[in-house]
């Protein structure tokens, strides 16, 4: 399958299993969606049934704004290596996503003034905020293990996918 296939795939199921589900929460941290969840684990396999740089993304996943420190992220459901728990808004490519309501679409991320290497591994990373009501509640984060792991096309449909997530959850 191309991009395309794979990325309406991906928004096709998220549809699909966020029906009927706004606010379904994990038993202990009432941030662990199960929306998001199954996003992270849905952009996982996405990206990993298509050829390189995309089948080289080597984390996918979400950071939630914390309610108790608005200009701090947590992070969220995720697929790939541990990562660092709290990011201040400004800080990093997520940090800087989330602060600014902008996608950072970064090609090679030692380019990024204060990166933040969570995973050695990751050379590109793509940051999309999901905004709800003029204020970041999230951003998607993926990263890829090449250079320029990332396009246009990848941007289009995250924004899409940051759309239905900030529909489909209560925040
Ligand atoms: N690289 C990110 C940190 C999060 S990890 O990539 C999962 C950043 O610079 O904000």
């Amino acid at each position: 399958m191309s991009k395309a296939e794979v990325y309406a795939q991906v928004l096709e199921q998220a549809t699909a299993l966020f029906d009927g589900q706004r606010n379904w929460v994990h038993i202990t941290n009432p941030l662990f969606y199960s929306n998001f969840s199954n996003a992270a684990a849905l952009l996982w396999h996405a990206y990993h049934s298509l050829p390189a740089p995309s089948s080289a993304v080597n984390w996918s996943g979400f950071y939630f704004t914390d309610p108790s420190n608005p200009r701090q992220l947590i992070l969220g459901p995720f697929q790939g290596q541990v990562a660092c728990q709290a990011i201040a808004f400004g800080r990093g490519v997520c940090g800087a996503a989330a602060e600014t309501k902008v996608t950072q679409l970064v090609e090679d991320v030692d380019k990024f003034p204060g990166h933040i290497a969570c995973d050695g591994a990751s050379k590109s990373e793509v940051v999309v905020p999901i905004v709800k009501d003029g204020k970041t509640v999230a951003i998607i984060d993926v990263d890829c293990a090449e250079l320029n792991g990332f396009n246009d096309e990848d941007q289009v449909a995250l924004e899409e996918l940051a759309r239905l997530l900030a529909e489909s959850c209560d925040f």
